[in-house]
């Protein structure tokens, strides 16, 4: 036997024990004639004392030890002299008679201890080491936890985990595919799932009713914190159902895990808002609703009294940080430098601080009045500064969203620990590009459009179609979009009307999505579902707004993995097995 206990669970009910305990070194302490040795296992630190009476074998032993060896020792458990309350452990420690490591270890290139001197790369090469400190210890276990919980709600609820395949055809999800080179097929490829999309839908013609997987999704698009190359979901369908019965369901799901994994109970329905409210007050389709500050327009009251910025405007918005109207010049100097910054693309802040009196950066434009007129549209308070920005609508409300959570970080409104999750509700079904001219689905082609607005999805104008609302909803926790989905389409000519708005023919569509098109001819049951990114449950869950921590083994921002040096050239003979030529002087753009 290895051991007999863990390094995270002896305590005083145990002194006076002989225990065996294995686990890696993660500091020697040399005080003269006693050394202590902090011993690591998964399950936490225990402190071994090798004291002045230790043989002269065991002192050499000791001596030899480095950081990251692997020991197994055996000893007693005694009382601590001086105590760690901070440790669960922290009350004893371990009178070791002898120690045995079972495997030396090459100086780490990073301290592993809860905060480590290694930079994001460096751990990233040496992720092994890395998942043996704490923070990504506890990612792990949140991460376990909450697959497992995800679990048992869902099999609770009758749904059955299903797998579909990971070598398919490209599915329409609006990034990139990832393609693998067939062998036995020269020419052709697959393609990895986006989203198991179709999937699911064929399930629910196959009379599945209640389906759900953990799946691995792959996307070849542009990485952020938030974003990996391949990341994970809770893929779940339903069929005979409305948007209702979807969203009571995971409601049901989402409370589950917050009461299982972090302990927090919600009471009543999470809110919902429709998009056209989330972007008319917040800016974007995803607030973070832990704090108010919410967007006023300004566009009628502001224009057209001579200050050039506001009358050329498309749009003139507003948020009021409360008790900010003391903020100095130098402040409100970086301020305005912040949103103008590329990012955020701003032309120029105008602020009102709402003092004693109103002072503000345009005086000279606006009569008292007017500037009160502002106040009262914003619903600023005494002490608040309003921060005004102008601009072409789309730009101008992204830039307040933007403001908005700097002035929420800033003032330290986006609490840790607090959870205000939402739905958002009645998004638009399409999105018209004007380079392409061409309509494309905001979520995807097989989400159904309201079903009141059945009318408008059938008539050729483009300002009809710019009105039908998608049956699709998101989730929303924090201000981080958590997941999203929809009531598809079920009948086969509303799917051949969508393609068509999207500017398939009848060919393409056939040779693209056939087979569902085909499926949908023998039965498709009234259907709808919902894939949460499971990474971005996690690191939400966590407190973090990187999903990097909660994946053991990510990719870095190029898309790598530098720990197994990935991707790579592969040799000759296996391109020409796959029929593959690769011309190294040409580079495609
Ligand atoms: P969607 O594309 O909105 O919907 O994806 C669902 C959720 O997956 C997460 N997500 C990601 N997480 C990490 N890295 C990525 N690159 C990434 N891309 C997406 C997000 C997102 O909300 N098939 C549909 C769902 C449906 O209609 O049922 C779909 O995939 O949290």
């Amino acid at each position: 036997m290895y051991r007999t206990h863990t390094c995270g669970e002896l305590t005083l009910n145990e002194a006076g024990k002989a225990v065996t305990l294995a686990g890696w070194v993660q500091r020697v302490r040399n005080l003269g004639g006693m050394t202590f040795v902090d011993l690591r296992d998964r399950y936490g630190i225990t402190q071994l004392l090798i004291d002045e009476k230790a043989s002269s074998e065991l002192k050499a032993e000791t001596a030899a030890l480095g950081r990251e060896f692997v020991v197994q020792v055996v000893g007693r458990v005694v009382e601590r002299a001086a105590k760690n309350p901070k440790l669960p452990t922290g009350e004893i420690e371990i009178s070791v008679n002898k120690i045995k490591v079972l495997n030396a270890a090459e100086l780490p290139p990073f301290t592993i201890e809860d905060e480590t001197d290694g930079g994001d790369e460096l751990r990233m090469k040496f992720r092994y080491l890395d998942l043996r400190r704490n923070p990504l210890r506890k990612a792990m276990e949140l991460r376990h936890k909450m697959a497992y919980e995800v679990r048992t709600y869902m099999n609770n609820e009758k749904f059955l985990e299903i797998e579909t395949p990971y070598l398919i055809k490209s599915t329409p999800e609006g990034a990139r595919d990832f393609i693998v080179p067939s062998r036995i097929n020269a020419g052709q490829f697959y393609a990895l799932p986006q989203s198991p999309q179709t999937f699911k839908q064929i399930l629910m013609v196959g009379g599945y009713d209640r389906y759900f997987q953990i799946v691995r999704c792959f996307r070849d698009e542009d990485l952020r914190a938030d974003r990996q190359p391949e990341f994970t979901q809770i893929d779940c369908e339903m069929a005979f159902v409305e948007r209702e019965d979807v969203l009571q369901t995971f409601e049901g799901l989402a409370k589950h895990l917050f009461d299982a994994v972090l302990g927090v109970k919600f009471e009543g329905d999470f809110p919902r808002i429709t998009y056209a409210e989330a972007m008319k007050y917040y800016g974007c389709d995803k607030p973070d609703i832990r704090f108010d500050m919410r967007i006023g327009e300004l566009t009628e009251a502001a224009k057209g009294k001579g200050f050039g910025l506001f009358d050329s405007a498309e749009y003139i918005g507003a948020i009021s940080a409360p008790n900010c109207s003391e903020y100095t010049r130098k402040q409100l100097d970086e301020l305005s430098e912040w949103v103008k910054r590329p990012q955020i693309g701003a032309k120029a802040l105008v602020y009102i601080k709402v003092g004693d009196e109103l002072k503000s950066s345009v005086d000279k434009f606006y009569s008292v009045a007017e500037l009160q007129n502002f106040v009262e549209i914003t619903g600023a308070k005494k002490g608040d500064l309003l921060l005004i920005l102008a601009g072409a609508k789309k730009q101008t409300l992204s830039a307040l969203s933007a403001l908005r959570l700097e002035m929420g970080a800033r003032l330290n409104l986006r609490t840790e620990g607090v959870f205000k999750p939402l739905w958002v509700v009645d998004f638009p079904l399409f999105e018209y590009d004007e380079p392409t001219q061409r309509f494309y689905a905001m979520h995807h082609p097989f989400t159904s459009p309201n079903p009141d607005q059945i009318d408008l999805f059938y008539s050729s104008r483009k300002e009809d179609l710019e009105q039908v609302c998608a049956n699709a909803y998101d989730f929303v926790i924090n201000g981080v979009e958590i997941g999203g989905g929809s009531i598809r389409i079920h009948d086969s000519k509303q799917q051949r009307r969508m393609f068509e708005i999207l500017g398939f023919t009848p060919e393409a569509a056939e040779e693209q999505f056939g087979f569902i098109i085909n499926a949908f001819r023998y039965g498709a049951p009234p259907h709808g579902g919902i894939a949460f990114g499971f990474d971005r449950w996690c690191a939400t869950f966590g407190g973090s707004e990187s999903i990097r921590d909660y994946i053991a083994f990510p990719k870095n921002n190029a898309g790598r993995d530098v720990m197994i040096d990935s991707p790579a050239p592969v040799g000759e003979e296996q391109l020409r097995e796959l029929s593959i030529k690769i011309n190294k002087e040409e580079k495609i753009d």
